[in-house]
C-alpha cells in the first residue's frame, strides 16, 4: 500500500485531495496546522499529524511521527492581495517562507528517504497566475512562481535517483477558504489604487467565468502521484485549462 503526506489539509484542495487518497486505498498522513481528525471518515489508514511548514522542528516531528512515505504533496500556502506599495516587506517575507521555503524545506527533508530507496514522487501546488500574471498578486505569484523554477530544476537534479517532481497548477477557486484567509492578510489599499482595486475585485467576482474545484485539484494530484507518463506541469480546473493551452 502506498503513503501520501499532504500539506495544509485542514480545507480546501489539501483537504479534498487527502479524501481523494483515503477513499482510493491508500495510506494517507494528513497535516496541518492544528490537528483535526474529525474532518475525515474514520480509516485505519489515516495518521493526522501537527505540521508548520515554516517551523523545521515541526517538520522533523511531523516525518518522525509519518514513517516512510512514497509521495509527498507540498500544498500548503497563504495568498496575499495588495498593491506592492501597500505590502509591507515582512507581509511578503510570511508569503514567502510559507508557499516558496516551507515547499523547499519539506522537500529536502523527505529526501533521504525517497533517494535511499531511489523512488518517490514530489507534487508542488503553485496557481496558473504563474503563466498570466494578474494585478494586486505580484508577492504571491512571485512565490509561487519561484516553485515552478525549483520545482524543474530539482527534477533534474533528483531524476538520476528515480524521484519525480511535478507541478500542479490550479486556477481560481472561490470556494475554498484560500480567499477569506488572503482577505484577512490585506491592509488597507493604498488611496492612489482603490479605484483600480475595486475594479479588479469585481472581476474576480465575477460569477459567470469558469473556476476550479477542490475535486479537480484532487484528481490532477492524484494523476500526478500515479501515471509516471504525466507532464511536469499539469493544470487543474475548467479556467486553468483554458489559461495553460492560451
Ligand atoms: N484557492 C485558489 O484560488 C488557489 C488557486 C491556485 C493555487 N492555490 C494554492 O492551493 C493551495 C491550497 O489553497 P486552498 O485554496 O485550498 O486554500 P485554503 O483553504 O486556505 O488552504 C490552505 C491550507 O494551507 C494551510 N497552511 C497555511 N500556512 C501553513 C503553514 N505555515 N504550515 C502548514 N499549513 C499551512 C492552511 O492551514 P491553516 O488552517 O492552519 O491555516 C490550510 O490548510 C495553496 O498553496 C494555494 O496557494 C489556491
Amino acid at each position: 500500500m502506498q503513503t501520501v503526506l499532504i500539506t495544509g489539509c485542514s480545507s480546501g484542495f489539501g483537504l479534498e485531495t487527502a479524501r481523494h487518497f483515503l477513499a482510493q486505498g491508500w495510506r494517507v498522513v494528513a497535516t496541518m496546522r492544528t490537528p483535526n481528525a474529525e474532518l475525515f471518515p474514520a480509516s485505519e489508514h489515516l495518521k493526522v499529524v501537527a505540521l508548520d511548514v515554516t517551523d523545521p522542528a515541526s517538520i522533523q516531528r511531523a516525518l518522525a511521527e509519518a514513517g516512510p512515505i512514497d509521495v509527498l504533496v507540498n500544498n500548503a500556502g497563504i495568498g496575499m492581495f495588495n498593491a506592492l506599495e501597500g505590502t509591507p516587506i515582512e507581509v511578503a517575507r510570511d508569503v514567502f517562507e510559507t508557499n516558496t521555503l516551507g515547499t523547499f524545506a519539506m522537500t529536502q527533508a523527505v529526501l533521504p528517504q525517497f533517494r535511499e530507496k531511489k523512488a518517490g514522487t514530489i507534487i508542488n501546488v503553485t496557481s496558473t497566475v504563474t503563466l498570466r500574471p494578474l494585478p494586486l498578486l505580484s508577492v504571491y505569484t512571485a512565490s509561487k512562481a519561484a516553485v515552478n523554477a525549483f520545482s524543474e530544476s530539482v527534477a533534474h537534479e533528483l531524476a538520476p535517483f528515480g524521484i519525480r517532481v511535478r507541478v500542479v497548477l490550479p486556477g481560481r477557486a472561490p470556494t475554498t477558504r484560500f480567499g477569506e484567509n488572503a482577505r484577512a492578510r490585506i491592509g488597507d489599499f493604498p488611496a492612489p489604487y482603490a479605484d483600480f482595486a475595486g475594479k479588479v475585485f469585481e472581476g474576480l467576482r465575477d460569477a459567470t467565468t469558469p473556476t476550479t474545484s477542490s475535486s479537480a485539484v484532487a484528481e490532477a494530484v492524484w494523476r500526478a502521484a500515479t501515471d509516471p507518463n504525466c507532464p511536469a506541469r499539469i493544470p487543474a480546473g475548467e479556467d486553468a485549462e483554458i489559461w495553460f493551452n492560451a
